[in-house]
């Protein structure tokens, strides 16, 4: 994937942001600022009178947000905060959740559509799978805004909310290698790497970002992936399916250490990383060191009680909170807020607002969450 940081922020977000409304159908004309009198954008697209570029809308539209799966604290967080806080902010929020299913996602999205959604977050099942139903979304001149992954292979988006997912990666791996070396004496360190479920943007990125910091002490002999299996398509979990993860594991002890001990495993998020030290434990492993992501309440706990080295926190307040302020802002007339990064999702470069996520071990777990009571409470 292609990933450019761009220099000349300003400069590059208007051009973008010029981009999008010209291929915007009922979004392109005058940048007169919205007005609650302003006719909605689906029903611009047929008159004669100049449309403002970025219409705006009313107070009280309805928002759809289309979540891929409940399967993970952050979504069923997410599935809340979106839920009370549209609400608060005056939207009439439509909010939803996959299953994992791609088909019963366009379904749900077609129906945002149809019920006269002006804006569409979505976190998809499969990143490269709406296409056409998003299509269908800007051709109605709703904006669509990805949520936590990127939606690829379609024009259908207006930008993207999420964590960085390359950095996400090699803070994975710094933190297992930290880990092995605090706890698990001389190298070489035998080690097993799991990624997430492959029709999910971010499981490559999350396993590439890792990788450019693993596979040159993999080459030089400080770490050994005792099973050979080192492609992201042998270490991937489908669905980030948990019992799958812990299967795959369980095969790789058998197969592969009957008499050898497993120092770490590279683990793409936390309840892949409890499924993991859960097969190790089973197999008489003593735990190894284990990396996450998601900072989940049960591994909060783990890691405090030293089950799991670390997690990655990425605060589902903050990416609902900033997807919220760009919803308030396309509410506004004012367009896509300027951004410094985008990504070419294969068909178009899409504006990515990024957040940086944070490593969180036992040593600064009390310091990471000081502002989160809830997490906070599970550190005794
Ligand atoms: C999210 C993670 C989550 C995973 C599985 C990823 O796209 O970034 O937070 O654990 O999906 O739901």
């Amino acid at each position: 994937m292609k990933k450019r940081k761009l220099l000349s922020m300003l400069m590059v977000a208007t051009m973008m942001v010029a981009t999008f409304a010209g291929c915007g159908g009922s979004r392109e004309g005058n940048t007169e600022p919205a007005t609650t009198d302003t006719p909605a954008a689906t029903e611009e697209t047929t008159t004669e009178a100049p449309a403002a570029e970025y219409p705006g809308f009313e107070d009280g539209a309805t928002i759809g947000v289309s979540l891929p799966w409940l399967g993970t604290q952050n979504w069923k967080e997410a599935e809340e905060m979106f839920t009370e806080q549209l609400k608060d902010a005056g939207y009439n929020p439509i909010v939803q959740a996959a299953d994992q299913k791609v088909t019963q996602q366009q379904q749900q999205i077609e129906s945002m559509i149809e019920n006269g959604a002006k804006v569409i977050v979505v976190g998809p099942v499969d990143g490269s799978q709406l296409g056409s139903v998003l299509e269908q979304a800007k051709a109605a001149g709703v904006y669509v805004i990805g949520y936590d992954r990127l939606i690829e292979n379609t024009t259908g988006v207006d930008g993207v909310v999420q964590f960085g997912s390359v950095k996400t990666g090699e803070l994975q791996a710094e933190a297992l290698l930290a880990g092995l070396q605090e706890k698990k004496g001389d190298k070489p360190y035998n080690i097993e790497l799991f990624g997430g479920g492959p029709a999910d943007p971010n499981a490559p990125n999350f396993f590439t970002g890792a990788m450019s910091k693993l596979q040159p002490l993999i080459d030089e002999g400080t770490l050994v992936v005792v099973s050979g299996q080192t492609d992201f398509t042998q270490c991937a979990t489908p669905d980030w399916d948990n019992a799958k993860a812990q299967q795959r594991m369980d095969a790789l002890l058998a197969g592969n250490y009957a008499d050898k001990e497993i120092d770490g495993v590279l683990c793409p998020n936390d309840g892949i990383a409890r499924a993991c030290i859960t097969a190790c434990e089973n197999a008489g492993q003593e735990i190894p060191v284990v990396s996450g992501l998601d900072a989940e309440n049960e591994s909060v706990e783990w890691v405090w009680a030293g089950k799991q080295y670390s997690t990655v926190a990425k605060p589902t307040e903050a990416l609902v909170a900033e997807t919220i302020e760009i919803i308030d802002s396309l509410k506004n007339g004012n367009g896509m807020p300027a951004t410094q990064v985008n990504v070419n999702n294969g068909q178009i470069d899409v504006l990515v607002y990024e957040l940086p996520p944070v490593v969180v071990t036992k040593e600064n777990a009390k310091e990471v969450f000081a502002n989160d009571p809830s997490r906070l409470k599970l550190l005794q």
